[in-house]
C-alpha cells in the first residue's frame, strides 16, 4: 500500500529537521500535556519519521511508533538503527490499529496528524 507522505518522505523529514515547522514550536506545549512517562508504554500515533517518538523514548517511556507510510517509517529505523533508543516502529493503520494488542499501551500520543486522516472517529475508536 502506498500513501501521499511516502511520496514526499523525504521532503517531510528534512522539513522536520529544518525545524522550520510550525508544530515543533509547540512541542514543548504537547510534552507539558503528557506528563512524566518514564518506565511507561506509550504508542506514538501516525508517528512520521519519529521526531516525537524520540523525543518520548528520551525521556525514559517505551515507544511504540505506528504510521501507514513505509517509508517514514523507514526513515524513524534507520534513524533508531544509528542512534538506538530502544523504539519500536510499525507499518499500521490509525484507523484499525490490528498490528497492537489490546491495553498494550498505557497512552497514545498524535501530533499533527489528525488533520491527514479523514476518518479520525475511527482512530479514537481504535485508540
Ligand atoms: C504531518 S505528519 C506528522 C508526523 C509526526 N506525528 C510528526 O510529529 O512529525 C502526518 C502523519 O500521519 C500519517 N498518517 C496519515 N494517515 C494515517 C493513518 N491512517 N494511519 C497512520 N498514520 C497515518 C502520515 O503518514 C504522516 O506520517
Amino acid at each position: 500500500m502506498s500513501t501521499a507522505y511516502d511520496a514526499i518522505a523525504t521532503w517531510y523529514d528534512h522539513l522536520v529537521r529544518s525545524d522550520s515547522l510550525a508544530g515543533a514550536r509547540m512541542l514543548h506545549h504537547l510534552f507539558d500535556l503528557i506528563g512524566p512517562v518514564s518506565g511507561r508504554p506509550i504508542c506514538d500515533l501516525a508517528c512520521g519519521q519519529g521526531q516525537v517518538a524520540r523525543q518520548l523514548a528520551q525521556q525514559g517511556a517505551q515507544v511504540i511508533g505506528v504510521d501507514i507510510s513505509r517509508e517514514l517509517i523507514a526513515i524513524a529505523q534507520r534513524e533508531e538503527a544509528n542512534d538506538p533508543l530502544g523504539i519500536t516502529y510499525i507499518v499500521d493503520d490509525a484507523t484499525t490499529l490490528t498490528a497492537l494488542a489490546d491495553a498494550c499501551v498505557d497512552g497514545a500520543v498524535c501530533n499533527l496528524a489528525l488533520m491527514d486522516i479523514p476518518d479520525f472517529e475511527a482512530v479514537f475508536r481504535s485508540v
